[in-house]
């Protein structure tokens, strides 16, 4: 199966007995695809942001959880499953902020203690269960498109959608979130433009966004970070859709860095600011946002454009990679099952959850 068919773009394909990354590194310079097979592989595949976006993170976890299950040399249950934890420990320390990670995890150790037989049959309902968070993540991605479209502003019938970073095809199963909304809008006939913010330093934004947009031919115009309040003084933007690593359960919303910033300029100029996110990925264990556990990454990330130093040596650098939007600037968190006030969160959809983020 190509990742790239006509206009889907999938980000995680199993390819028997490979997991094929698009390499969002490298993109959109070039459209590389990287073949991991080993625990360890995909574990870095995760840390480098090879693959990154919440819920790509949580499908890759998973088919990192069965190449792990698949390098454990035993048949005996009980010690399998002890060997699973420690597959499950070394993917959950790749990145700390996206809680469909930890909650994918969960899922698969979940899956592996309640499924009786032999260790050859709980490998193969491991990768059957990453196959179905990843199939499973495709249709929430859609129904998310849907209940976006639905509750967009009706004026003007044409939209612009200012978005941040990428939540989109790459950073889910395919579709996308926050780009699920514009993907749905487009198709109704109801977008005009997206207004993609460049999201440094990663550059998400620019590299990503913009590459999916160009590729279904969505008009997109690029803007630098600081440029989203003055487009949205000057009238240039209509609503803002953003995607999420984490939700408490008041609604505080973790997303990439600068997310922030965007929702306090929506909120000044009386524009709509619209969560999109899975319900995989609202940690009900977390009352508020403060609780949310966010990514510092390396310095090189902000010291640099590319390969270029931007300063002089001798400069500290501080890079969180998220932040923390409370819950009173959104207007709405979009999911698949519809879109709900932040304060109605807990009330509507905990439990719907299921198989939560905690360790079983
Ligand atoms: O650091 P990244 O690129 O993994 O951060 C991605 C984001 O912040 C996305 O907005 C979020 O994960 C939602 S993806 C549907």
């Amino acid at each position: 199966m190509t990742m790239l068919l006509s206009h889907q773009i999938y980000p995680v394909i199993w390819q028997d007995p490979h997991v094929l990354l698009v390499d969002q590194t490298r993109l959109p310079h070039e459209y590389a695809v990287v073949e991991v097979s080993r625990l360890e592989d995909m574990a870095h595949a995760i840390k480098t942001m090879i693959v990154r976006g919440a819920p790509a993170i949580g499908v890759a976890a998973a088919y990192g959880m069965y190449l792990g299950a698949r390098e454990i040399e035993t048949n005996d249950r009980e010690t399998f499953l002890v060997a699973l934890e420690a597959v499950a420990c070394t993917l959950e320390t790749t990145r700390p902020t996206a809680v469909n990670l930890f909650w994918a995890i969960a899922r698969m150790l979940k899956t592996a203690r309640q499924t009786l037989g032999s260790v050859d049959t709980l490998k193969q309902v491991l990768l059957e269960t990453a196959q179905a968070i990843q199939a499973e993540d495709l249709q929430t991605c859609q129904a998310i498109g849907a209940a976006g479209l639905a509750v967009l502003p009706k004026d003007p019938v044409q939209l612009r959608l200012l978005t941040h970073c990428n939540a989109g095809a790459l950073a889910t199963a395919g579709y996308g979130t926050a780009l699920g909304v514009v993907r749905s809008a487009w198709q109704a006939g109801r977008l005009a433009r997206v207004y993609a913010d460049e999201t440094r330093p990663r550059l998400q934004g620019a590299r990503l966004t913009t590459w999916e947009c160009v590729h279904e031919g969505i008009p997109v115009t690029l803007i630098t970070d600081n440029m989203a309040a003055h487009c949205m003084q000057k009238g240039l933007i209509d609503a803002v859709v953003v995607g999420a690593d984490r939700i408490a359960a008041n609604g505080d919303t973790a997303n990439k860095i600068g997310t922030y910033a965007v929702a306090l300029a929506a909120k000044a100029h009386n524009i709509p600011f619209f969560v999109a996110a899975p319900v995989s990925t609202i940690d009900f264990a977390l009352i508020e946002g403060s609780q949310i556990p966010i990514e510092e990454r390396d310095a090189e990330e902000v010291s640099r454009i590319g390969d270029l130093p931007i300063c002089p040596p001798g400069v500290e650098f501080y890079n969180p990679a998220f932040d923390v939007t409370p819950a009173q600037l959104i207007t709405a968190i979009i999911t698949e099952h519809g879109a709900f006030h932040p304060n109605e969160l807990k009330a509507q959809l905990h439990d719907l959850k299921g198989l939560g983020s905690e360790r079983a």
